[in-house]
């Protein structure tokens, strides 16, 4: 059957071939280590799940309204409020099916055919797929592991043209984990002001109202990737727009998760402190791990739970199935060689590098260290 030539642009997720040769592995009885996650592995709190339980006990299982519940939208202005010092009313607020459907949405909702967004490289898997499908296209700046893979307002000042409308910003990022500071966050926030962009963001950003648009989850934060609720803080009028794309696709998102995101944002917050805690002492392992390994280089990466070393050094190997030439042929050496799930990183823009997760539990991890290091020492 013909399919639709919009779809002929975009490339399914990068994971997706690492995936499926792991579960063929799996099948096989093989044990494989997965570090390709890009999800925590604690469980959703139990305060969220009772509030899902209450919320169907009530009766909350109709259509809400389009851009989520008003308990919801409170509890996201608040969490705005509370975590991140901006002020967003409920007219500025939307919820979606996850953070990529509110990217999606808000792109669609921003870009014409042609329009021009900036986007710093490593970037996440999906931003150019989810541009390309609303006609816009990314303005790749490629940044520098020393620079600690963050873009400087003269490196984003020089990538404008005369199309360029807006630019991403992803802090913490996926899959290098550099944030930006304040004092670059403001630099980059001036050049966007000047030059009039619309700044669409992952993660907290304060000064620059006017043309921003903060797009955030609960997916990871709560550990509630499976209940798919995101959300949008932008200007009314943006907010409008995307109620109504919103309102010809998926209708509202789920009524029950609505109501368990409302209890994550809102209620205790201590599982978030346990999670980051963990995560901090599983980032060092990882990073004195890697440190242990000649030819591996790792810039240590303040946030998310990746990391992503560069590991060019091993291109032009030979393994037992011939020689390295890519990220994705190392990839597929560690699967399956040494039984690691890692994620190339050719779909990211940076092609000398590899993604390992540490959204698992430390005994695997040092596991899939002690197997990497194994892997790369019998490259010849
Ligand atoms: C940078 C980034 N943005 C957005 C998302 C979307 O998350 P979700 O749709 O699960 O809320 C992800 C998930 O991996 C991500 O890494």
């Amino acid at each position: 059957m013909k399919t639709s030539a919009r779809l002929g642009v975009v490339k399914p997720s990068a994971t997706f071939a690492m995936a499926a040769e792991a579960t063929v592995l799996r099948k096989q009885g093989r044990d494989v280590v997965d570090l390709s996650v890009g999800e925590p592995d604690f469980d959703t709190p139990e305060h969220v799940k009772a509030a899902a339980r209450e919320a169907m006990a009530r009766g909350l299982t109709k259509y809400t309204p389009i851009g989520g519940t008003d308990e919801l939208k409170d509890a996201i202005s608040t969490k705005l409020r509370r975590d991140n010092g901006l002020e967003y009313g409920v007219t500025e607020v939307m919820a979606s099916c996850g953070g990529k459907h509110a990217l999606y949405t808000a792109f669609h909702a921003l870009f014409d055919e042609g329009d021009e967004v900036v986007l710093p490289a490593p970037y996440w898997v999906s931003y150019p797929e989810m541009l390309a499908l609303a006609g816009a296209v990314p303005r790749i700046v490629t940044t520098a592991v020393a620079r600690g893979f963050r873009m400087s307002a003269e490196e984003l000042e020089a990538a404008l043209g005369p199309r360029t409308v807006a630019v991403i910003l992803n802090s913490p990022s996926n899959p290098t984990g550099a944030a930006y500071s304040a004092d670059e966050l403001r630099a980059l926030g001036e050049v966007a002001l000047r030059r009039k962009l619309v700044v669409v963001t992952d993660d907290i950003y304060e000064r620059l109202r006017p043309n921003l648009v903060v797009v955030n989850s609960v997916s990871k934060s709560y550990a509630m990737t499976g209940w798919r609720i995101g959300y949008t803080a932008a200007p009314a009028e943006l907010i409008r727009a995307m109620t109504v794309l919103q309102g010809q696709t998926t209708t509202n998102p789920t009524s029950i998760a609505q109501a368990a995101a409302a209890a994550a944002l809102t209620g205790p917050q201590d599982s978030v402190a346990v999670m980051a805690r963990e995560f901090t002492q599983r980032l060092a392992l990882m990073v004195e791990g890697f440190g242990t390994m000649p030819g591996v280089r790792l810039a240590p990466p303040q946030g998310a739970f990746y990391v992503f070393p560069d590991v060019s050094g091993f291109f032009g190997r030979r393994g037992p199935d011939g020689a390295i030439g890519s990220a994705t042929d190392l990839s597929m050496y560690l699967l399956r060689r040494a039984g690691v799930a890692s994620v190339p990183g050719e779909g990211f823009g940076a092609p000398a590098h590899v993604r390992f997760s540490y959204a698992a539990a430390r005994l695997l991890l040092e596991e899939g260290l002690a197997r990497v290091k194994r892997a790369l020492a019998a490259l010849r």
